[in-house]
């Protein structure tokens, strides 16, 4: 369960373990785009260094993994991943945030949601991999689906988006 995450290479992006340099005003930015934000209750907050900077810390001496998400092409910062490692359990829950927003729709989730989901279970000691995200959200619904896993609850009307009750959708998949 311990296995160590250090860089992952594919076609459009590189992973890499996000650090204190990563912590940049874009990233700070992302986080504040109500765009960007719009499926997520990072929209109920504003962030700044020192938040972010603390969220950072909040991985240190754990199993979970904080991700930097780059363009392969050029090194660009084009967003972020964590999977939150449950050892005793051998669960992992996944999201993911392209906050860069003209990358969206060009297949850079995708690939780095399929290059980490993959690596975690095939290496990271992942038996059960899990993720989650309100049903309106249809590229991160389809992003989920593409990547093998299956829905495995609704949550039904639980959050309000916009002022009105939607359903979050829980998706699982499993290493064998
Ligand atoms: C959700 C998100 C990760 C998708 O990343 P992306 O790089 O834009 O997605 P991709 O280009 O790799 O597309 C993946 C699939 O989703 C589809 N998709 C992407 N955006 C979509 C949208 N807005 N509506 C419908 N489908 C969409 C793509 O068409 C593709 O499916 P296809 O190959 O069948 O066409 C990205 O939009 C994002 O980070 N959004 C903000 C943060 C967020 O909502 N994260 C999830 C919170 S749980």
């Amino acid at each position: 369960m311990t296995a160590r995450f250090r860089e992952l290479r594919g076609q459009k992006v590189v992973l890499r373990t996000f650090g204190a340099d990563d912590v940049s005003e874009a990233y700070i930015g992302w986080l504040n785009n109500p765009e960007v934000t719009r499926f997520s209750n990072q929209r109920f907050r504003t962030h700044d260094r020192a938040s972010c900077e603390a969220y950072l810390a909040s991985f240190e001496g754990s199993d979970n993994l904080f991700v930097s998400v780059r363009d392969a092409a050029d090194g660009a910062a084009v967003g972020t991943m964590t999977a939150y490692r449950n050892a005793h359990h051998g669960t992992c829950d996944v999201g993911i945030m392209i906050g860069q927003r003209d990358y969206w729709g060009g297949g850079y989730g995708q690939e780095a949601w399929d290059l980490l989901t993959g690596w975690l279970l095939s290496e990271g000691g992942v038996r059960k991999l899990t993720a989650g995200c309100l049903a309106p959200n249809k590229g991160m619904v389809r992003l989920m689906e593409r990547s093998g896993m299956h829905l495995e609850a609704t949550r039904k009307r639980h959050e309000i988006v916009d002022g009105a009750p939607e359903d979050i959708v829980l998706y699982a998949r499993f290493a064998d």
